[in-house]
């Protein structure tokens, strides 16, 4: 079942298309990565799907709703309850310690939960940071919070984009793996990277250019636990 279908979007800027007529499905607990030159409409895309923005023309259909109709309200309700965001510049709160950060995110989806929150920093393995400050924490770490707070209501779709993009490679592959471990658990995850290695574990990677899907390469054995 897809879970996403966008049919012929195009987000235009003035004079530049920053997408054209882009058709995409993606599936129910597909992992698919997004690829492309610097301004190729990357981020672009990730903002339509993720309800920041909406498409000039063309449908976003998200679980069967069509998301380009919505309101604003009702963009960030289907925001907060379906998906999960995950920047490069990870956007912590500078004074509020791990634990905290997640429970801002609790806020907006539910009542804040002390124990579900250390949960959540459990699953991405900083229970032992819980109480550091962001700038007490290494990149990756802070990274892992991000991940932990994008969790927290469970997101039928978790879109990342170049969530690697300011880790080292010993804290990417702790990030890859979390990947690996939420799609195994059944999660959708959009993940844009311009690195290789990131795209190589999706099971398909669509190549963006000039606001154009160039082409889709499948990766048939990957995304699978080994
Ligand atoms: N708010 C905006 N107003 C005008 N032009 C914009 C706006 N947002 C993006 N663009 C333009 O749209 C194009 C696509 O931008 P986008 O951010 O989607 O690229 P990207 O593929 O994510 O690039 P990068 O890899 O550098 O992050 C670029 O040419 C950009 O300058
Ligand atoms: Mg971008």
């Amino acid at each position: 079942m897809a879970i996403l279908e966008l049919k012929g979007i195009s987000k235009i800027y003035g004079n530049l298309a920053a997408l054209q007529s882009i058709d995409l499905q993606v599936q129910k607990g597909e992992w698919l990565a997004i690829m492309g030159p610097s301004g190729s409409g990357k981020t672009t895309m990730m903002n339509i799907i993720g309800c920041m923005d909406r498409p000039t023309n063309g449908s976003v259909f998200l679980d069967g709703w069509d998301i380009s109709k919505a309101t604003a309200k009702g963009l960030t309700r289907i925001r907060r309850d379906k998906i999960g965001l995950i920047f490069q510049q990870f956007h912590l709160v500078q004074y509020l310690s791990a634990l905290e950060n997640v429970m801002v995110a609790q806020y907006y989806h539910s009542i804040p939960d002390e124990a579900e929150a250390m949960t959540a920093l459990e699953r991405v393995g900083l229970a032992d940071r819980a109480k550091h400050l962001p700038r007490q924490l290494s990149g990756g770490e802070q990274q892992r919070v991000c991940i932990a707070r994008a969790l927290i209501n469970y997101p039928e779709l978790i879109l990342a984009d170049e969530p690697t993009g300011n880790l080292d490679e010993a804290n990417e592959h702790t990030v890859i793996d979390i990947f690996k471990q939420l799609h195994h658990d059944g999660s959708t995850i959009i993940v844009v990277t311009h690195d290789p290695e990131v795209a190589e574990d999706a099971e398909r990677t669509v190549v963006l250019e000039h606001g154009h899907i160039a082409r889709i390469t499948e990766n048939r054995m990957k995304g699978v636990m080994v």
